[in-house]
């Protein structure tokens, strides 16, 4: 399996695992059996934040739930770890300013049980913040060996460059990775999200990765499950024949629909796109381990062409 090079030493399976749910709608016994399902397929890079899932409980769950299974399986060391900062608990705690930055940090380590995590990411855009202080409060914890490297999520694109452009002229370590919505199906870019924030990447956001070499990872990958149960898409997906396309070709490969999503925005990079490193969840292993088997899939230029062009 061709791992993913984020720089730093940092070599991703193609497919992050997302934790969201560990803890609060997933128990932690299923969680377990999800995480070690995945390590035995070759995986090594999960995805929390430090307020999953609070609508669900109070939002230090997930890591917790991480916590336990490191100091379990005595693995830390073997999983690029990805937490976040910057979305509130209920209504508390939003912001990227620089003691909240620290503060968090602190909390996140000490629910992970570790001292450091391999990746850092702002959630989302403070717009109240400037990213001058943003980006200095990040790469302190960078010099500080709590964080390794950094990335960006939910950002607007010309804010995104806008934080690169200030860490390059004041030497602080910039993002590296970018985290957004992502899937292989369409979404009608004139109905707004359900939320601002959730803008699903469009070609001109693509092309802006490729120039600057950037990885995306693509959350909500699956289209929360509606590859599968079409009534569960978000509203705002198309729904035309490029779905058709999709399960056709994923009926000819004898797996799920979600698994052919998934083998098409791993193998993008080799169509000229950046690297996308779908991520994705599931509360059951039967699931997760069908739409994981996308991540072996090689698939031709000409199959390729059929899917991108539909
Ligand atoms: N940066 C951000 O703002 C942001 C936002 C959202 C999420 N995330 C990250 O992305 C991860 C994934 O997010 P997401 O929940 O939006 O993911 P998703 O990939 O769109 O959807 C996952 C859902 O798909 C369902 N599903 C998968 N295969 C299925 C099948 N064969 N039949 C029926 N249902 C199926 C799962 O249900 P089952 O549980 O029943 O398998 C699960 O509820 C999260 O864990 C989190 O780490 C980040």
């Amino acid at each position: 399996m061709k791992m993913i090079d984020f720089g730093k030493d940092i070599k991703v399976f193609p497919v992050a695992l997302g934790a969201m749910n560990f803890g609060t709608t997933t128990s932690k016994e299923d969680a377990f059996k999800v995480l070690d399902a995945y390590v035995d397929m070759g995986g090594n890079f999960v995805d929390t934040s430090n307020n999953y899932a609070h609508w669900a409980g109070v939002g230090d769950e997930s890591e917790k739930t991480l916590g336990e299974w490191f100091a379990s399986r005595k693995n830390r060391d073997k999983i690029v770890l990805a937490t976040k900062v910057g979305f509130d608990r209920k209504g508390v705690g939003a912001g990227l300013k620089k003691e909240q930055i620290e503060y968090w940090i602190d909390e996140s380590l000490k629910n992970l049980k570790t001292d450091y995590v391999d990746i850092y990411y702002a959630h989302t855009d403070d717009k109240n913040t400037s990213l001058e202080e943003t980006m200095t409060a990040f790469d302190s914890l960078v010099k500080k060996g709590k964080v390794r490297i950094l990335g960006g999520s939910n950002y607007d694109t010309w804010k995104f460059a806008e934080a690169n452009f200030i860490a390059k002229e004041k030497e602080l370590t910039p993002y590296t990775v970018m985290q957004q919505r992502f899937t292989y199906l369409y979404t009608k870019a004139e109905v707004a999200p359900k939320y601002e924030f959730n803008e699903t990447v469009n070609r001109e956001r693509l092309r802006y990765l490729k120039a600057k070499n950037i990885p995306l990872v693509a959350y909500s990958s699956l289209a929360k499950g509606g590859y599968e149960k079409t009534e569960r898409l978000p509203a705002d997906t198309v729904i035309d024949g490029r779905l058709d396309v999709l399960k056709n070709m994923a009926k000819e490969k004898g797996v799920c629909a979600s698994a052919m999503a998934v083998a098409w925005m791993c193998n993008l990079s080799s169509i000229g796109y950046t690297d996308v490193i779908p991520l994705f969840g599931s509360s059951s292993v039967h699931h997760f381990t069908d739409n994981l088997k996308g991540a072996f899939i090689e698939l031709t230029q000409e199959e390729m062409e059929i899917l991108t062009k539909a």
